[in-house]
């Protein structure tokens, strides 16, 4: 299973840091396992020598260059980032990537051997549409991308489930899943409103690998007992 936290624009280096050292120690303390990733604020990487897959949220898919505001691969070099987010519905919708861009991004750190967590998902009046009009949106957010790439993550967010509390029901989840997991044989994880008190059902849904996490995943403590229940499923 894989448990990850998307921390966005959250958490300062300092902060990020005392997470990060409070994870492990429980990591190692209950024997954990599973693939744990934390997506920490650009300015919040650094160098984590730990059983957790630290991972940058972004990246310009560039060594270096003039591309102001962005951090390209000089930047993850040195803190030895070997994961990246690609795809979020935050970046699509609010920083208005195209699908275009994403695609070229995600070549990028393909040839460079990133283990990419790629983010899928339809907006509210998609799904309302019905399944044909949903699935052909989704459908194109695969456009360019190599899903058998061995190092490749997807992650089903449906956007109008990401900080809302809403989710989408088991059943609906499971149809998706079956779904996707046709197109891609990848690990498949579920994104969008995940909490404690729902974590554990879904990641027992077929075709659920794992899940990201946002807002939840800010308490290290609801984190942690994800990882847990996690690990539970997998015995
Ligand atoms: P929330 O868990 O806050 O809904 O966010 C989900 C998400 O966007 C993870 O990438």
């Amino acid at each position: 299973m894989i448990v990850a936290a998307n921390l966005k624009t959250n958490l300062t280096r300092k902060q990020t840091n005392i997470y990060i050292k409070e994870l492990e120690k429980f990591l190692s303390s209950e024997n954990i396992t599973q693939d744990i990733f934390v997506f920490p604020a650009t300015s919040s990487l650094d160098t984590f020598d730990t059983q957790t897959i630290v991972g940058a949220q972004n990246a310009y898919p560039v060594q270096n260059g003039a591309f102001t505001g962005e951090i390209g691969l000089d930047h993850l070099d040195e803190f030895g980032i070997k994961t990246i987010l690609i795809g979020h519905s935050e970046r699509r919708h609010i920083l208005g990537e195209s699908q275009e861009a994403i695609a070229e991004k995600f070549n990028y750190f393909k040839e460079l051997g990133f283990t990419i967590v790629y983010c899928v998902g339809e907006p509210l009046e998609k799904r309302e549409a019905g399944s044909n009009v949903m699935m052909e949106y989704i459908n194109a957010q695969y456009e360019g991308i190599d899903t058998k790439y061995e190092k490749l993550i997807i992650a089903y967010e449906p956007v109008w489930a990401i900080g809302t509390g809403l989710t989408p029901t088991n059943e609906d989840i499971l149809a998706i899943h079956r779904e996707l997991k046709k197109k891609s044989q990848a690990p498949l994880l579920y994104g969008g409103s995940v909490k404690v008190n729902n974590a554990k059902e879904i990641m027992a849904l077929q075709n659920v690998d794992g899940v990201l996490v946002g807002s939840a995943a800010l308490n290290v403590e609801d984190f942690c007992q994800m990882a847990v229940f996690a690990e539970d499923l997998e015995k």
